[in-house]
């Protein structure tokens, strides 16, 4: 499971006294936001963009065309947003989502909001958000952070220049070519600003890829973090960095001998690599232990929303996680607690039920009865 950096988290701030942020958390794996197609199908955000990274598992026959990969304006999800054009595209990591515009690959949507709105509404055949919903989502997405990696520093530089092989990649990375009109690599991916200069360039990617694939601009993605997002480029073309080497070089007669080009591997392989990628698990840190403080961190947003009397947030957020926290106990490894999470499941069903009884004063009730439960377990 690839491990999620928020930015609130590493500044010790708990989610929970974040509501529109994990309001925002909540509908990005929720299917109900989406049209019935998809919805039916599970679909959520993070079934794509899992923990913020991307799922290489993902592949759903006539809309993927490899592996993590998806034709999401094809319309499988939503007949009127069909483009009738058989061009799937490999999915980007949300990593560092705010440093990153513009939006989609081909940088056609300069603003995260339109394009997320985009996504549910024309992609997924979801019903038109409300502002509320769109503010919760930009919130949350805007705390991904990349995955901390101590080899290189803020100015995008080797932190370490022990490794002869990586140091000779970075001299390569930042030395102009002449077969690129004497820019170097460092020129689009400029290290100082998450290796992206956040323009569009047509760099000849799609010629001779597939019939039908979009045309050829594409906005300079960051490498930060790319040792996890194999494959490469927008239509997922090339599988290694390293064959993403060798495409530049024969693409743009670099001239790069073996020796050099396994030196910019080794350097884009430094740049993109991590700390820590996943997540660790323990016998207390389990996959159970931490969907069910998720799925009660959403239910927090009801402290906001009960007050506000807001039933259609309200009622958005308790049908998410109800569902799902029926669905994780059958994930659960202790089996003695088994109980007392159902008991919170219809703790949250009787909140649900004075919501729609429109007994504000019994719903906050339930929802104190709700959090001594939790602390409890
Ligand atoms: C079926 C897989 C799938 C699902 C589900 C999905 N996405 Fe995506 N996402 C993609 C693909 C593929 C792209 C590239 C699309 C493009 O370039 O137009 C993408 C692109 C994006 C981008 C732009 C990234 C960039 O670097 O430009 C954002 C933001 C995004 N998705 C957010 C979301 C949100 C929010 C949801 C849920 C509401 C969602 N996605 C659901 C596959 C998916
Ligand atoms: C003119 C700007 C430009 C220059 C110069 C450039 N790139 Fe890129 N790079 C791009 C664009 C645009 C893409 C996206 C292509 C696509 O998705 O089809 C890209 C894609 C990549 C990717 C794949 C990233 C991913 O997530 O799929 C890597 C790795 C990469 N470039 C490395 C390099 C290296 C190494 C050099 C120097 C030899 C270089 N680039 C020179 C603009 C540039």
């Amino acid at each position: 499971m690839p491990l999620l950096v928020l930015n609130f988290e590493e500044k010790g701030i708990d989610e929970a006294d974040l509501p529109l942020v994990a309001y925002g958390d909540m509908l990005f794996d929720s299917p109900q936001i989406f049209g019935d197609k998809a919805e039916a199908l599970g679909i959520i955000c993070a079934t794509c963009h899992n923990r913020s990274d991307i799922d290489n598992r993902f592949f759903i026959p006539g809309v993927s065309h490899r592996p993590g990969g998806a034709d999401v304006d094809g319309g499988f999800f939503n007949a009127i947003f069909n483009d009738f054009q058989d061009d799937a595209l490999d999915t980007p990591s949300l990593r560092g989502i705010r440093f990153t515009a513009p939006y989609g690959r081909d940088g056609r949507i300069a603003s995260l909001r339109e394009f997320t709105r985009n996504v549910i509404v024309s992609e997924f055949g979801g019903a038109e958000p409300t502002p509320f919903m769109l503010d919760a989502l930009i919130a949350y997405m805007n705390e991904f952070d990349f995955l901390p990696n101590s080899k290189i520093d803020r100015f995008g530089e080797l932190a370490d220049r022990s490794d002869a092989s990586v140091t000779r990649g970075e001299a390569l990375f930042n030395a102009p070519f002449e077969g690129i009109a004497g820019k170097s690599c460092a020129s689009c991916h400029v290290p100082a600003t998450n290796f992206t200069d956040n323009r569009r360039y047509d760099i000849g990617s799609v010629n001779g890829n597939y019939d039908g694939s979009r045309g050829g601009q594409f906005d300079t993605p960051t490498l930060i973090n790319v040792k996890y997002t194999a494959p490469y480029f927008h239509d997922g073309s090339l599988p290694t960095l390293g064959s993403v080497v060798d495409w530049f070089n024969s693409m743009y007669a670099l001239g790069l001998e073996d020796g050099q080009r396994a030196d910019l591997t080794a350097c884009l392989e430094t740049i993109g690599g991590a700390d820590e990628p996943y997540e660790r698990f323990d016998d207390k840190a389990t996959p159970f232990a931490l969907a069910f403080a998720e799925l009660t961190t959403f239910a927090t947003t009801l402290e906001a929303l009960i007050p506000a009397r807001d039933t259609f947030h309200a009622n958005l957020m308790l049908d998410a996680v109800i569902t799902d926290l029926r669905q994780d106990i059958s994930a659960m490894g202790n089996r003695d607690r088994i109980d007392q999470v159902i008991e919170l499941a219809v703790g949250l069903s009787a909140i649900r039920s004075a919501i729609d009884a429109d007994n504000w004063d019994l719903a906050a009730s339930e929802w104190q009865a709700f959090k001594i439960k939790k602390n409890r377990l």
